[in-house]
């Protein structure tokens, strides 16, 4: 599958991978940070965005794969700075793991190494069952929305909210279903972590209600080379509502852990 991806800026190759059901649009404020010394690389997922939504389940490593033909097609063959939020994340382990030559360093936002327990994988299976009922996205965007921002967020930065909500509802069907699936059956990554050399920043936000700080922090101390960053004032989606907080952070690590251009 050829996914639609921005390219801006040049230097260092940094690759965002976003959340679910979204799009590239949520790296806005990492692109216009990055851009000026680094070559920014966001593609949209499969099934998102301006992505090809064929049905079907889309695993974690297909869409590896996918952004590592993204790459191939682009002539990125060196290491390059991986960096995903959530299912993002997912999909950012997957590539460390099985395409760790094309990984030089890893971010991971607000995202999760265990699998689905089995109460999960099922209820992913009834959202979809009701988004393929309905033919709209609305049962993902009323179960999710509550819960993907802080409550400072919903209080004093509401403007946030509009846009991706904006971006969940036009996410197509078949993509949030696949994903959905995809997600449902990912493995375990815990155990493997410890094959992760390269080095890593996990950040979470304070008030993550889906990937909690404590997993997080787990994720860190199992890995070898690792900071750990707490953002405040933000929920699930970090980097998107506190970008300078998320982005003194990544620029930090991509200072003190340089990958040549
Ligand atoms: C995301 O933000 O990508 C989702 O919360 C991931 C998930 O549902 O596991």
């Amino acid at each position: 599958m050829r996914l639609a991806f921005s390219d801006v800026g040049s230097g260092p190759v940094v690759v965002l991978l976003h959340g679910f059901p979204l799009n590239r649009a949520m790296w806005d404020a990492q692109i216009r940070a990055l851009a000026p010394n680094h070559r920014v690389i966001a593609p949209d997922l499969p099934g998102h965005g301006e992505s090809p939504a064929p049905d079907g389940v889309y695993t974690m490593d297909e869409m590896a794969d996918a952004v590592v033909a993204t790459l191939d097609e682009l002539g990125v063959e060196g290491p390059v700075v991986v960096g995903g939020l959530s299912m993002g994340g997912y999909v950012a382990l997957s590539m460390a793991l099985n395409h760790q030559s094309r990984v030089g360093a890893l971010v991971l936002a607000d995202t999760r190494a265990a699998a689905d327990t089995p109460a999960a994988a099922a209820k992913r299976e009834e959202t979809a069952q009701a988004v393929l009922r309905s033919g709209d996205v609305g049962p993902v965007v009323e179960g999710m929305l509550p819960r993907l921002f802080s409550q400072a967020t919903f209080r004093e930065r509401p403007g946030l909210v509009p846009p991706l909500k904006a971006a969940m509802e036009g996410t197509p069907p078949p993509g949030v279903v696949g994903a959905l699936r995809g997600m449902a059956c990912r493995p375990d990554r815990r155990e493997r972590l410890k094959e992760i050399s390269c080095p890593v920043l996990v950040a979470v936000g304070e008030d993550d209600a889906i990937s909690p700080r404590d997993e997080m922090k787990a994720i860190a101390d199992a890995l070898g080379e690792c900071r750990f960053v707490v953002v405040p004032a933000a929920g699930h989606l970090a980097p998107y509502e506190n970008p300078d907080a998320f982005n003194s952070a990544l620029l930090d690590f991509l200072r003190d852990f340089p990958l040549d251009a």
